[in-house]
């Protein structure tokens, strides 16, 4: 096949008077009076290339009856464009149809709505809204890297199907290979014994505690990669499939966790407004206005903090327009996290120190034995955004929190190795990938930021 340029490269460098191939999907077809305008998209950027064509050109007639969503490919002539909006024009020589649209293709030139557009997830990625959101969410996927590359961290491949429930919730889905129908009983219970791995197992919910062993050995190490919760919420924030960032630091306290969350969101937003900013733009007039202004604060705000005993307190002030109930020692609920960071802050925000009964296992308990070392980052729009905490590296605390809590000493006894031998403090936190993408983007729904979102009930592609 012949090399073809990209729209991108065409735009950004095309040497006009060059002749030149380009391949990609009809947006729009234009009859003028004298020739035929093309606007040729093949989700390299945004915008589209114009590609003119003459009626000499072989096929006339055909390319004037293209529909929107036909694969073309067109030989041709850059040229200067005399019209505005954009540099260069492509005068066509040559036109390849590869794949032909018609009016029954679900994606014409009108503006359908997210939720319509989550039935054809399939062809969503061809529209300008979702094209956008993921060239941003690729361009942060290998941000992140950088961030961490740059920094010394390990990037270390946790698995994915794992004997644990890393937070202790039960939201685990659960892998076997046993006959639904007939699986082995052992006294009337299911004997896991005989299953694939000769236990109890499920994906994962989290890679922190294989991702602290890493720590424990390199240092600095982080994790990228997808995590499962079997929660049964259907909220515009839970999926049940989704990405997550866990980086964790040896000799680390919750300060400086808290410190690593904070440079590292805020690189992202940077690298955000100075990488993708023609998808912002678009974001920024359609989705949500204010987008990119909102996102320049972020670069060089600092974050509040704020004790989660002064955020109960200041909520409670302002109760009675909150459907949960805030006191000390229950967890917070998105309304009040959003109260928190929106009104009360006015910006990102790390809440830190929570009741331990509200929290993971993991966790280090702090001197006034009802606190734990936790932290979570919330933001305007999303909520919680971050998740983290100082580690428990007190073998002997640690033993006795997991007897607390019933769990099991057995099944972790490799965790609680690492507490025996060379223990030192330590802590990470988990970003929600897809929830980082929904504040960088502005969609409210994320379901909208994932190519194919799981939830409750939808799995089909
Ligand atoms: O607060 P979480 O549960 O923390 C952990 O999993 C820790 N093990 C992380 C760590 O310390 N290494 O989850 C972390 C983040 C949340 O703040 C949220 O952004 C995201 O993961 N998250 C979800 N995102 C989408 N859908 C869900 N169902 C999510 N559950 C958590
Ligand atoms: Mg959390």
């Amino acid at each position: 096949m012949e090399k073809r340029l990209r729209v991108r490269e065409i735009l950004t460098r095309g040497e006009v008077g060059s002749e030149i191939m380009v391949k990609g999907w009809v947006r729009t077809v234009r009859e003028g009076k004298n020739v035929t305008f093309l606007a040729l998209n093949d989700g390299s950027c945004m915008a589209a290339l114009q590609i003119v064509v003459e009626p000499g050109a072989p096929d006339y007639p055909e390319i004037c009856g293209l529909g929107t969503g036909s694969a073309v490919m067109v030989r041709g002539i850059l040229a200067e464009s005399p019209a505005s909006g954009q540099n260069v024009e492509l005068h066509a020589c040559e036109i390849t149809i590869t794949g032909r649209s018609d009016e029954s293709y679900p994606l014409q030139k009108k503006r359908h709505s997210f939720e319509y557009l989550r039935s054809i997830a399939h062809l969503r990625p061809r529209t300008n809204t979702l094209g956008a959101v993921f060239r941003v969410r690729s361009s942060i996927a290998q941000a992140i890297h950088r961030f961490f590359c740059d920094r010394g961290f390990l990037y270390v491949h946790t698995p994915i199907i794992t004997a644990n429930d890393c937070e202790g919730a039960g939201e685990m889905f659960r892998v076997t290979t046993m006959d639904p129908c007939k699986p082995p009983l052992v006294e009337g219970r299911v004997d896991y014994s005989a299953d694939f791995f000769g236990q109890s197992t499920g994906l994962t919910v989290s890679g922190q505690l294989e991702g602290e062993l890493f720590a424990l050995a390199f240092s600095d190490i982080y994790t990228f990669g997808p995590t499962f919760r079997a929660e049964n919420s259907n909220t515009a924030r839970h999926v049940a499939e989704f990405w997550m960032i866990e980086p964790e630091m040896a000799f680390a306290d919750l300060m400086a966790d808290a410190s690593l969350a904070e440079e590292f969101f805020r690189y992202l937003c940077r690298h955000a407004l100075e990488n993708c900013r023609e998808d912002l733009e678009f974001l920024n007039q359609y989705v949500e206005k204010g987008l990119v202004t909102r996102l320049e604060s972020i670069a060089d705000a600092s974050f509040a903090m704020m004790e989660y005993r002064e955020a109960v307190e200041r909520l409670t002030k302002v109760s009675g327009q909150f459907k949960y109930p805030v006191e000390w020692g229950l967890d917070l609920q998105t309304e009040h996290e959003r109260y928190i960071t929106e009104n009360i802050v006015g910006g990102p925000v790390f809440i830190v120190n929570y009741p331990k009964d509200i929290k993971a296992f993991y966790m280090r308990l702090n001197d006034d034995g009802r606190t734990v070392a936790a932290m979570d980052m919330l933001v305007p729009k999303v909520g919680e955004i971050i998740g983290g905490s100082q580690r428990e590296e007190r073998i002997d605390l640690l033993e006795k929190r997991m007897t607390e809590m019933g769990i099991s000493h057995e099944g972790l006894w490799w965790y609680l190795d690492t507490r025996r031998w060379g223990s030192c403090p330590h802590a990470g936190f988990g970003l929600g990938f897809e929830r980082l993408i929904m504040y960088l983007t502005g969609m409210e729904n994320i379901r909208d930021v994932i190519p194919f979102p799981r939830t409750p009930g939808h799995a089909e592609f």
